[in-house]
């Protein structure tokens, strides 16, 4: 028996619609396939769009959710507000103006404020960031912190941690530095490795100092130093200097 030919259809659904496809081969036997339509499903929850899906990447990569908690629930420092409610009372340009400016930076910061992002995060990870939060900031599969293994020594722990609160995005792969700042007397985020940092910062404690307190250059579009004081735990900004006394030194 020869099989059928198919001929080419087309199929229209909403994004995050789940549909039946019978496809019919060999004359007598039917395949039946699920597939969902231009959505990511969540483990049973509301599939959400790609945009959505791809925002809260981006909230775990730019380690918003080490600040603004997990889905931006809230809970880790009271200087950081919740996300949830967000969407109701900002709108979408307040949104994206706060994510690429910052809020609330002070010359000497003493508490956790929001960070300049536009020169660090391209306009299209804002705009999916925007709608993420718009979304709810529901929970996507895979868009999870980096898991931190602390039975591996400090140094291991640290390196983990490098990426989990987002200091890769600003200083670069191995502290390498060279993300443009290009209003900053810099130009560029600075080394975490090589002579110049080691010689300025010749002990644990000045690197600790500069973490916890951040520094303020300037305001937007200038990028500064987040301040770590009351969201990083000491025991791992411990374990991240030592990650970072493992990066090269010349
Ligand atoms: C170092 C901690 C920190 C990080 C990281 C951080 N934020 Fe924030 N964010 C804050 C603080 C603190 C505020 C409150 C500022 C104020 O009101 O003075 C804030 C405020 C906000 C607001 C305004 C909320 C409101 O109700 O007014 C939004 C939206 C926001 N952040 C989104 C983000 C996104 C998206 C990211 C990741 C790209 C992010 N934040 C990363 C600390 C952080
Ligand atoms: C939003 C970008 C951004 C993020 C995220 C960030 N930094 Fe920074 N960091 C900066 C900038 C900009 C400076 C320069 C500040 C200055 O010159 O006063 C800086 C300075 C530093 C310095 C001092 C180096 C120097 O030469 O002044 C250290 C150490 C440092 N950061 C560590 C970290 C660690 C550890 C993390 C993660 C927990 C982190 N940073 C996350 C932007 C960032």
């Amino acid at each position: 028996m020869a099989p059928k030919t198919l001929g080419r259809w087309v199929a229209t659904a909403a994004a995050g619609t789940t549909v039946a496809i019978a496809v019919a081969a060999c004359g007598s036997k039917t395949v039946t396939t699920t597939v969902t339509v231009g959505a990511v499903t969540n483990g049973g929850a509301t599939p959400v769009s790609h945009q959505v899906a791809a925002g809260a990447h981006d909230f775990n990569q730019f380690a918003c959710a080490q600040c603004h908690g997990m889905n931006g629930k809230g809970g880790v420092s009271p200087a950081v507000p919740a996300l949830r409610g967000a969407a109701s009372h900002l709108t979408v340009e307040q949104l994206t103006t706060i994510i690429n400016h910052g809020l609330g930076e002070s010359a000497n910061p003493k508490a956790p404020y929001m960070p300049v992002w536009g020169q660090v995060i391209s306009a299209r990870q804002v705009s999916d960031l925007v709608a993420y939060i718009r979304a709810g900031l529901p929970a996507v599969p895979g868009a999870t912190p980096v898991p931190i293994i602390t039975a591996q020594g400090p140094a291991v722990e640290g390196s983990l941690l490098y990426q989990r609160y987002g200091c890769v995005n600003c200083h670069g792969p191995n502290g390498l530095g060279g993300v443009p700042n290009p209003q900053s007397p810099d130009k560029s985020i600075p080394a975490l490795s090589g002579a110049d940092f080691f010689k300025e910062f010749n002990t644990d404690q000045k690197i600790l100092d500069v973490v916890r307190s951040g520094s303020v250059i300037g305001r937007a579009p200038i990028v500064s130093m987040p301040h770590w004081g009351g969201i990083i735990p000491d025991a791992q900004l411990q374990a991240i200097i030592a990650y970072i006394k493992t990066l090269k030194t010349s």
